[in-house]
């Protein structure tokens, strides 16, 4: 199945695909869309079940949220800006010290998968935000870098990245 948006916007505007093993979606649209996972059923995705991801409609300098076992997922298609930014920092200035090569997939640099929890008292953060570029909490103002470390604020670590996979240039396995 295959909807989009209303007649006159694009069709990148919000994509929407489903399969009958898995769901393949993603979003062009300037704010974080929310994506939802049909296949497998919501039971089973709650239960911890797997779910793949297409990562091709997503532009460069975009980001989508996902939901797995119930959390959600930011998927950032970093720009070479925000790569550069990510590696040029003194990995030993950081409050949670983590080079952002231990933070992404090799060959797959430009993707960012992380778990959008806050790690200070558990709010969702906001993407393009912040001092960084990368996340900013709304709640008391943590801030989190382009590969998702903690910069300033009383969140004491990185959001975690989830276990995934790449099982093809364009798509992941998350679980
Ligand atoms: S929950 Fe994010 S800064 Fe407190």
């Amino acid at each position: 199945m295959t909807t989009s948006s209303s007649a006159g916007q694009s069709r990148r505007d919000f994509l929407f695909v489903a399969t009958g093993a898995v769901a393949a979606v993603g979003a062009a649209a300037a704010a974080w869309p929310l994506v939802a996972q049909l296949n497998p059923d919501a039971s089973t995705v709650a239960a911890g079940a797997p779910i793949e991801v297409d990562l091709s409609p997503i532009a460069e300098g975009q980001d989508i949220k996902v939901f797995w076992r119930g959390k959600p997922i930011f998927i950032s298609h970093r720009t070479k800006k925000q790569i550069e930014e990510a590696r040029n920092v003194n990995v030993a200035s950081l409050p949670d010290p983590q080079p952002d090569s231990a933070r992404v997939k090799e060959g797959h640099d430009q993707w960012l998968v992380v778990i959008g929890i806050c790690t200070h008292l558990g709010c969702v953060p906001i993407a393009h935000e912040g001092a960084y570029d990368g996340f900013f909490c709304p709640c008391h103002g943590s801030v989190y870098d382009t590969s998702g470390r903690i910069r300033q604020g009383p969140a004491p670590s990185n959001l975690p990245v989830p276990p995934y996979a790449f099982i093809s240039d364009s798509k992941i396995k998350i679980g």
